[in-house]
């Protein structure tokens, strides 16, 4: 494969944490495990690969990347964003394989929360769309490719091709997190990749490491 010969991957990967106080924070199971065997494929295809990744395993983390990590929503969307800047527009395909959180506290307390009332009531905001900010300054990044992924409870496909229009992404790859052994913390997945045009092919379960490799084969047709 020479089509991604002068291609620069960028790869995310893994969940965020938002801070409640220095001690307790909201996060969710992503492994960053998919994101991983993506970037791995990558690397056999170009030597420019950038992983972007949040708290996950070292063995999870590539060698041969440039790595880079985060922990929040907020410092996800500030180290993309100067990747994307860096690179202009030079060829480039992202894979926002990560799983940012949608809120962060509202207050961050800069000392432990003690405990106290039987009840705590923690106000959340709203954190950026990552993708939609993107989406904003595309015209910064000409010869960009984007690759979401979608995690569904139900009617995966239907929600899928929403968020594919809503973020204006060439390619979203769907999976329902409720199928048992496979999706979140899973070696193996079960996924949808839906095009642009609304071309989409089912990958049966299989290891993570072919669905990555099957993904990267349906975004070489675009180049
Ligand atoms: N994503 C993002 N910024 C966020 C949340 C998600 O860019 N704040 C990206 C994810 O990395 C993924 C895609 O958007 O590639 C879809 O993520 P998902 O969690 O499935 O959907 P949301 O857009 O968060 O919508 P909802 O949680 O309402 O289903």
């Amino acid at each position: 494969m020479h089509a991604f010969k002068n291609v620069h991957f960028i790869v995310t990967a893994g969940p965020t944490r938002e801070y409640l106080d220095p001690v307790r924070f909201i996060s969710n199971p992503s492994s960053g495990k998919m994101g991983y065997f993506l970037a791995l494929e990558c690397l056999r295809q170009s030597p420019h690969v950038t992983f972007i990744h949040g708290p996950i395993a070292k063995s999870l983390i590539p060698n041969e990347s440039e790595n880079i990590r985060f922990e929040s929503t907020d410092e996800l969307l500030e180290c993309l964003m100067a990747k994307l800047d860096s690179l202009k527009d030079k060829s480039m395909i992202l894979i926002m394989a990560a799983a940012p959180g949608d809120y962060k506290s509202k207050n961050f307390h800069q000392k432990k929360i003690k405990k106290s009332n039987e009840t705590l009531e923690i106000s959340l905001v709203r954190n950026p769309d990552i993708l939609l900010e993107i989406d904003k300054k595309k015209k910064n990044f000409p010869k960009l490719f984007r690759v979401g992924f979608a995690a569904e409870s139900h009617h995966a496909t239907q929600h899928g091709l929403e968020k594919l229009k809503k973020k204006n992404l060439d390619m979203i790859v769907v999976n329902n997190i409720l199928k048992k052994s496979s999706g979140f913390q899973s070696d193996f997945n079960e996924v949808e990749v839906i095009q642009k045009e609304g071309v989409s092919k089912k990958i049966p379960k299989a290891h993570k490491e072919t669905v990555a490799r099957e993904i990267l084969n349906e975004i070489e047709k675009y180049f």
